[in-house]
């Protein structure tokens, strides 16, 4: 019987974890701030930054949203985003991605303090992930290793495939699944014998952004199958992987809606707490 991995579900308990943790500081005096700043109109990205608005209100965590206009200039938000860094009662910044063209993201990403840096995109951040001494990992890959941890899926020695090389997900999910003993292979447009390589893997992780691009004949039998994709078709979503028929093949899989999407934010409240908790120096 194929296990569903429920990423409502986990990410509800991700959330309860957190929302105690908050509890915690706040019986001790201290709060928990995130800022969230979006530039410009992008509809998914409104849509993005209106659900970590309304988590951090769910949890208990101080939320300050920056909307900025599209015209915003690079020394107005690099002024914005050093006033929060030096701000006592914002834990953690997070600037919506993408940014418009004329805004130069990896500059406005080194400037953001690495120790507030809940998105784990600082250079400084993505160097401890490379050594596995970490404090934030970015929020898809920590969430695709929670359902890993929740469902007692076992990582040593196995073969993991990570289908995406990406700084956001790709990378710092191999480098997730490495540090737990994995043998890893990660995959891209100009991998050869895509299929083969991924017919080896135990834990296959799909991050394409392609609908439907991961189909049964490229799956092992038993395979634990984790679906990042995120895509919109006709205003319906789907993901990477052709559900129906490699759910047939997979001892566990994850859906989409309902997978490492939900996932994704409860990390970032997780990293806010974490952050709120260095700064404090509690941890
Ligand atoms: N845009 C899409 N995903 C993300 C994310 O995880 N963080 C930020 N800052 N922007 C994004």
């Amino acid at each position: 019987m194929t296990e569903i991995i429920d990423g409502k579900i986990i990410s509800a308990t991700v959330k309860e974890r957190v929302k105690d943790g908050v509890k915690k500081l706040k019986d001790n005096g201290i709060t928990v701030g995130l800022a969230v700043i979006i530039v410009g109109s992008d509809p998914a990205s409104q849509v993005y930054v209106a659900n970590k608005k309304k988590a951090c209100q769910s949890l208990g965590i101080i939320s300050e949203e920056y909307a900025l206009p599209e015209n915003t200039s690079q020394q107005e938000l690099l002024d914005l985003i050093n006033e929060l860094n030096n701000k006592k009662s914002i834990n953690g910044i997070l600037c919506q991605l993408p940014l418009p063209a004329h805004l130069d993201e990896k500059l406005i990403i080194n400037s953001i303090s690495p120790e507030k840096d809940v998105d784990a995109f600082h250079p400084a951040n993505v160097g401890k992930i490379m050594i596995g001494d970490y404090d934030f990992v970015p929020c898809t890959p920590a969430g695709v290793m929670e359902m890993l941890t929740y469902h007692n899926i076992d990582i040593s020695g196995k073969n993991c495939v990570v289908i995406g090389r990406s700084n956001i997900v790709g990378k710092p999910m191999g480098m997730l699944l490495l540090h737990k003993n994995g043998t890893v292979t990660i995959c891209h447009s100009r991998t050869k014998n895509l299929k083969e390589v991924c017919k080896e893997a135990d834990i296959l992780v799909a991050s394409v952004g392609k609908a439907g691009f991961v189909t049964a004949d490229m799956v092992k039998e038993g395979a634990v199958v984790i679906d990042v994709g995120i895509n919109r078709v006709d205003g319906k979503l789907y993901g990477d992987v052709d559900f129906d028929n490699v759910k047939e093949k997979a001892s566990a899989i994850t859906p989409v809606p309902g997978g490492v999407g939900p996932m994704t934010i409860a990390m970032l409240m997780q990293n806010t707490l974490t952050a709120a908790k260095k700064q404090n120096g509690i941890i």
